[in-house]
């Protein structure tokens, strides 16, 4: 496995994730235009699950690096005529690509591609991890409060199918915030401490909602959309009760009306949208560490 590829939040330590947050924040004034001085970097994005926000994202920070993207069609590939995920990618390695951003529904599906010689950029695995969402949340809370020791954050909805619930479980801890879970009963997951999310919010820095994940079996018998939203979404009346201070986050997609109250998405404590531009820069700290560039020198992100 090439030691420039991410894979988890497990792999990285405090320096590592406030190094890609300090080029990340650099990636936004200072550094804006750079790009690899290799400009024939070739970068495959190859997506067995449907996204939006990752492979785009990943896609605008590739182009905007000077990389040449390249999307795969999994559905024009061999994998049709039952070619191994490892076949495909040291494929795409033999052909030339130089790095591959993947994601896919199996949990660490990684571990098969031990003998890949080229970074591997996780865009997220099963309910394993999702480390550049987390790395985009963890920059929108640093952007947010200029630090993440101490936040209080509270995370709620579908933890047990949410790749994003752990990448940030074992990111935020790492860097001294304070990170508990609310949901569904069905949905809690053993180590993840619950409180009760109406009493959580009050105190909350970050209210961190999570999209139901259908497509990994997630259903709640015999509950409606507004049921959902009543017990467990972010209502009116929850937001309400929110700190000036605080903030609201979603990975998204969002279900509008059911995780969150649909005229919320895009008021003023929400950072749903911001979170998404920070996406870029993170992808583009990975991407330039991927292709084993260091740091950049100046300090922005000042967590020890
Ligand atoms: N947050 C996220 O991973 O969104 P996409 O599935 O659209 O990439």
């Amino acid at each position: 496995m090439n030691r420039n590829s991410l894979l988890s939040m497990r792999d990285l330590g405090v320096t590592d994730i406030v190094q890609i947050l300090n080029d990340a924040l650099l990636f936004h004034d200072t550094y804006r235009d750079w790009q690899l001085p290799c400009s024939k970097a070739l970068v495959a994005n190859l997506f067995f699950e449907a996204s939006t926000r990752t492979h785009y994202s990943f896609e605008s920070a590739e182009l905007q690096l000077g990389c040449k993207a390249a999307d795969i069609a999994v559905s024009g590939s061999s994998v049709t005529k039952g070619e191994s995920l490892y076949d495909t990618v040291k494929t795409l390695e033999a052909i030339g690509y130089d790095a591959v951003v993947i994601r896919h529904p199996q949990d660490a599906y990684y571990k098969q591609l031990e003998n890949v010689n080229i970074p591997i950029l996780n865009a997220g695995d099963g309910a394993g991890d999702h480390p550049t969402q987390c790395l985009l949340d963890l920059l929108t809370m640093y952007r947010e409060f200029g630090t993440l020791e101490g936040l209080n954050v509270v995370i709620c909805g579908d933890i047990l199918h949410s790749r994003v619930a752990s990448s940030n479980k074992e990111a935020l801890e790492k860097l001294g915030s304070k990170v508990r879970f609310a949901g569904p009963k069905e949905w809690e997951r053993e180590g993840f401490e619950v409180v009760d999310f109406d009493e959580a919010i009050p105190d909350a820095d970050v209210v961190m909602m999570l999209r139901i994940q259908k497509e990994r079996g997630a259903a709640l018998a015999g509950m409606s959309d507004e049921m959902y939203l009543k017990q467990y979404g972010l209502s009116k009346e929850r937001y309400a009760r929110m700190k000036d201070s605080a903030i609201v986050m979603h990975p998204a997609p969002v279900n509008r009306g059911v995780e969150i109250d649909t005229d919320l998405v895009e008021a003023p404590k929400s950072r749903i949208f911001p979170q998404m531009s920070n996406g870029v820069l993170v992808r583009k700290a990975v991407i330039k560490r991927a292709f084993g560039f260091a740091p950049f020198e100046q300090e922005k992100c000042n967590e020890k």
